[in-house]
């Protein structure tokens, strides 16, 4: 049932081409994405159209939502004239799209290689951070400054941008006053209306997800990978490289990225923990999977998940003074030190709920501030 009817779907589509296709246009938030079995999918005609652009599927209009649910709305940047601050929107969101090519390891000039894999923050961040729960970056301008446990204090939106740079892009942080940054955030900020501050739109993150009562098994894992993700991200995981011309083409290293290997988010990125990572492949693939209609059973999305964070990818130093109070460090964080006397193997595949339960327990014991 999963597999093969699924696959062929989503490779029909890809060969039919969308992203062959798409990969020629350069303006991401019109991105043709291969729709899974269930899941109905903007054509790249309604996304690139007037202003607001509504993001939710023609299928289930706003009005059908449930009660909590917002409309979804991103401004187009190339409704934007050609003056400064739209040429700067605009600059923010190929940074977001190409960034393996402008500020990565294929950037002409060396002094501007920040990112270090060949990732685009667009590869998690979908459609150029335009997508609902598809870690939008819409509509997270005015909840920043905000406390992040990682570094136990409040940091702005320049220092997390700059958090995912070194972890999920391997890489080194963006000057924080350089032209980059102002760019990225000035899309940000753009794509962000009309949000209200202090609170994001919804469709922030990933959805939640229930958590298994028992370990994710990576070895069921790699089953799942190799019948739903292989035909894609690649047998071995290295994603499929576009030949030199088409990358110079499109800005992009990858047609598919890789999901692991040294090319890929390096293990302290919120991707290499399992429930951040599964709650993003649950709702979001197959490419073209949306989270009103996930293509893969929940167990599914937590056992291949465990079997690609099984698997050897770039390590970033100095983990053990992530969270430095420790009973912030969230439960499937895979690198020492670890919280309660829990195995390594049980933060990272669960079960995580006799962890949860321990916190609850023990938060004022385990809390340090070191
Ligand atoms: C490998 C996947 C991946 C890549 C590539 C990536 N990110 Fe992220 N990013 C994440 C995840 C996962 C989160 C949420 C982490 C969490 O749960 O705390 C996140 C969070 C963020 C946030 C905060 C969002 C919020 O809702 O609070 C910003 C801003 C951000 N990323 C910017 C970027 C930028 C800019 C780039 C490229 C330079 C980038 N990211 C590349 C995975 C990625
Ligand atoms: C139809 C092709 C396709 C299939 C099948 C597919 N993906 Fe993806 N996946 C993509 C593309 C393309 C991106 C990057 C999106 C972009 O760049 O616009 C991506 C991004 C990702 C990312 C974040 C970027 C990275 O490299 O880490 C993860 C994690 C991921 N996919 C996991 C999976 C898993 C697990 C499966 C199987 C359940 C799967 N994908 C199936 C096409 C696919």
């Amino acid at each position: 049932m999963r597999g093969p009817s699924l696959m062929q779907v989503a490779i029909a589509a890809v060969v039919a081409g969308g992203l062959a296709l798409a990969l020629h246009r350069p303006e991401p938030v019109a991105q043709t994405v291969a729709p899974s079995a269930r899941a109905p999918v903007e054509t790249p005609a309604s996304a690139s159209a007037s202003v607001p652009v509504p993001m939710a599927p023609a299928a289930a209009p706003a009005a059908a939502l449930p009660a909590t649910a917002e409309a979804w709305t991103v401004p187009d940047p190339d409704a934007l004239p050609d003056d400064i601050y739209g040429r700067t929107v605009r600059r923010g969101r190929d940074l977001i799209a190409r960034t393996s090519s402008l500020i990565g390891p294929d950037a002409t000039d060396p002094a501007m290689r920040f990112a270090g894999n060949g990732l685009d923050c667009q590869s998690c961040h979908l459609r150029a951070g335009t997508q609902q729960f598809g870690l939008p970056l819409a509509g997270i301008w005015g909840v920043f400054p905000q406390y992040i446990g990682r570094e136990n204090e409040v940091r702005t939106l320049e220092e997390r941008v700059n958090g995912c740079m070194e972890r999920s892009m391997n890489g080194r942080p963006l000057l924080v006053e350089g032209p980059e940054m102002k760019a990225i955030l000035t899309y940000i900020r753009h794509v962000s209306a009309p949000e209200r501050v202090g609170r994001s739109l919804h469709g922030r993150g990933s959805p939640p997800l229930p958590l298994l009562t028992r370990a994710a098994d990576p070895v069921r894992g790699r089953q799942v990978f190799a019948e739903t993700c292989a035909a894609c991200h690649g047998a071995g995981g290295e994603g499929q490289r576009l030949d030199a011309a088409e990358a110079g083409e499109v800005g992009r290293r990858y047609r598919f990225p890789p999901l692991w290997g040294p090319d890929s988010y390096n293990d302290g990125a919120g991707m290499a923990r399992t429930i951040t990572a599964a709650r993003f492949v649950h709702a979001n693939m197959p490419l073209g999977t949306t989270f009103e209609a996930p293509a893969i059973a929940v167990e599914d999305a937590f056992d291949v998940t465990a079997f690609v964070n099984s698997q050897p990818r770039p390590h970033k130093a100095g983990l053990e003074a992530d969270y430095p109070d420790r009973s912030k460090k969230p439960v499937d964080a895979g690198y020492p030190p670890f919280i309660g006397p829990f195995t390594p193997e049980q933060h990272r595949y669960g079960p995580w709920a006799p962890i949860q339960d321990w916190l609850r327990a023990n938060s004022e014991a385990s809390r340090t501030t070191n």
